[in-house]
């Protein structure tokens, strides 16, 4: 049987989801979004593309959470995204507030679906989520690391000259400015990074990775990254709905896991069709550990604003 993929926002990552699906006809799409004709709009063009594409899927656009209803999939856009000058951070009080409505939505309606965030501040809004829908936490996943290591990967592709397919890394941690980019787990052509990069090449580019988001939102002016947000949502989607079981960096909920309880943060996971089926924990060596822990902090502390926002999520 077809599988039934929601996603809940409908605006630029949203719409970028909703076309990848079609092309690779991974599963029946239900768009919803507040903005109801922005559903039903983009449902209407991307399914008019099908005829083009050969794709036999259908598409449809709504604002009622019962159209929702049994998805197995639900991606998470719902939000505002950032303007340029402003930090993930800033989105979260706005954020909060939808992904609280959001939670509600769809723990009503599909509580067995496969959850996959990309609402920023990423790792805060993810728990957050977790904790108003009360979903299991192997089936509710942030998307962050895919997106960071990327642009990581194609980063040093071009300063290398190497395809990006020859290069394996990670960035772990939140996704903020203080994730961790990992040298130490990086391979080249199976080669480890410091043997084909010295040190004043790759801070540049550690650096560039952990702005990438602010820097095309400089660029863009009026909305921030969606292409690359959308095809890393789509790898995590793929995985569970095909039961791929690829280790992916996802933020996941961890419980003693790297030594840290009770946050959500990236982590290379295992992605089956039971969800988030394992914790990869690798050795990280001293200087990825003090910058993972740092990491750490960053999301707690901005978990503590959220509490501070919202009470409910102190309980
Ligand atoms: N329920 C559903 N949709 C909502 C709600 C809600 N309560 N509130 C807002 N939306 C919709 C908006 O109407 C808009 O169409 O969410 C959509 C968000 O789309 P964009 O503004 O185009 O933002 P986008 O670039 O897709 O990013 C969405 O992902 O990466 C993050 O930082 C980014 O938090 C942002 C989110």
């Amino acid at each position: 049987m077809k599988k039934k993929i929601s996603l809940i926002g409908a605006g630029m990552i949203g719409g970028t989801l909703a076309h990848l699906i079609s092309i690779k006809e991974l599963a029946d799409v239900v768009l919803f979004d507040v903005a109801e004709g922005l559903a039903k709009g983009k449902a209407l063009d991307i399914a008019q593309s099908t005829s083009i594409s050969g794709s036999n899927i259908n598409l449809t656009g709504t604002n009622n959470y019962e159209d929702t209803k049994n998805s197995d999939v639900i991606i998470i856009t719902a939000g505002i995204p950032r303007k340029p000058g402003m930090s993930r951070d800033d989105l979260l009080e706005t954020n909060l507030k939808i992904i609280k409505q959001v939670a509600e939505g769809i723990k009503k309606t599909s509580p067995n679906a496969f959850v996959i965030c990309i609402t920023n501040p990423l790792d805060v809004i993810v728990m957050a989520l977790q904790k108003y829908s009360g979903l299991p936490t192997n089936m509710v996943v942030g998307m962050a690391g895919i997106l960071d290591s990327s642009r990581f990967k194609y980063f040093l592709s071009r300063e290398l000259q190497v395809p990006v397919k020859n290069i394996e890394s990670l960035v772990l941690g939140g996704h903020g400015d203080t994730m961790v980019p990992m040298p130490n787990q990086t391979k080249i052509n199976g080669k480890s990074l410091n043997q084909v990069i010295k040190k004043e090449k790759l801070d540049p580019i550690i650096e560039r990775t952990r702005k990438g988001g602010a820097e095309i939102g400089k660029l863009l002016q009026k909305a921030s990254a969606f292409y690359a947000p959308a095809a890393s949502g789509i790898e995590m989607a793929e995985s569970y709905i095909k039961d791929l079981k690829k280790t992916l960096p996802c933020a996941a909920y961890l419980s003693g896991e790297y030594g840290v309880n009770n946050i959500y943060a990236g982590v290379p996971v295992v992605i089956g069709n039971n969800g988030i089926e394992k914790i990869v924990e690798l050795s990280l060596s001293k200087e990825e550990k003090v910058n993972f822990n740092l990491s750490i902090k960053a999301v707690r502390e901005l978990f503590e604003v959220a509490v501070k926002i919202d009470k409910d999520l102190g309980s």
